[in-house]
């Protein structure tokens, strides 16, 4: 019998480590399945899926540019993924219906919490940009309870925006909105979720957000030191984490929803973090 097929999909894709990391978690859990990576055309996300699923796939990572389109093109979403507005997971339910989910916060969120033995509850967070990285975190992170959130943002009305929707999940946080040169107190705990460094950029904010305690999570990862957690760093920050335990376990996630198995997260990030 041919083992079941997964894949990522994205343009580009060749530097995806998502194959690398569901095929560990396969070996660790003697799930018997292939993951691959497929370059989508940028002009057909849709005709790609589409095949892929009548080749019998049964589960597929999506990645950047096509998480919007992924989550316009599902039958149903879950609620995570409704309120992402992004998707990152698709299936096929029971019923044969496209099905999207969003597992990037729950990623964060067990970084964090697990891997870090960061407590969210009752903390002060700062959250630095307003785009689709954010908007896929916000739900899971007031999940948490924190006491207080500040989305800020170059584009203040993003941000602005980001509070309106996330309004309703916010229960006991205080969810707000500002500029970056409104920043003037220290945070317990900062994620970098602007793509500024992609450009060789630092969000221009004061280094007072950063006190004794605080922690400093750039969502994105690289083998160096990430452009933000230098800056953390340089600042008088001492605990900073990038984004390479959220990438594993989102993956974790995915994994579990598709198999009903859960992967340990450890040996994996380990390994990663060693090439
Ligand atoms: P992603 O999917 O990575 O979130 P995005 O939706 O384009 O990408 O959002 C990028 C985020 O990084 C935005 O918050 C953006 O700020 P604006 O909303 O003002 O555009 C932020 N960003 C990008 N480059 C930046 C820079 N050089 N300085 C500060 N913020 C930046």
């Amino acid at each position: 019998m041919n083992n079941d097929l997964y894949a990522v999909v994205g343009n580009p894709i060749s530097h995806s480590k998502s194959p690398r990391i569901h095929s560990l978690f396969a070996s660790q859990t003697g799930e018997k399945l292939e993951y691959t990576a497929i370059q989508a055309p940028e002009d057909d996300f849709v005709g790609t899926v589409t095949g892929f699923f009548q080749r019998g796939g049964q589960g597929l990572n999506v990645t950047v540019p096509f998480k919007e389109q992924a989550w316009k093109l599902a039958d149903r979403r879950t609620e995570r993924a409704e309120l992402a507005g992004a998707a990152n997971t698709l299936y096929q339910d029971s019923e044969g219906l496209l099905t999207a989910d969003n597992t990037d916060g729950k990623g964060l969120v067990m970084d964090l919490s697990e891997n870090h033995c960061i407590t969210l509850a009752g903390k002060r967070i700062l959250v630095l940009g307003a785009g689709g990285a954010v908007r896929g975190v916000l739900g899971p992170l007031l999940a948490e309870k924190p006491s207080a959130l500040v989305i800020a943002n170059r584009t203040v009305a993003k941000a602005e925006g980001l509070v309106t929707l996330f309004e309703p999940f916010a229960e006991q946080t205080l969810l707000e909105a500002c500029g970056f040169e409104e920043l003037k107190e220290p945070f317990d705990l900062i994620i970098n979720g602007t793509s500024a460094s992609l450009q060789g950029d630092l969000p221009p904010i004061s280094a007072n957000v950063i006190g004794a305690g605080t922690v400093v999570y750039d969502m994105m990862y690289s083998l160096q030191t990430t452009t933000f957690n230098q800056w953390a760093l340089d600042h008088g920050a001492t605990l900073v984490f990038d984004g390479l335990g959220m990438l594993v376990e989102q993956a974790a996630e995915s994994f579990r929803i598709w198999r009903g198995v859960s992967p340990e997260t450890r040996p994996v990030i380990d390994e990663l973090r060693n090439d």
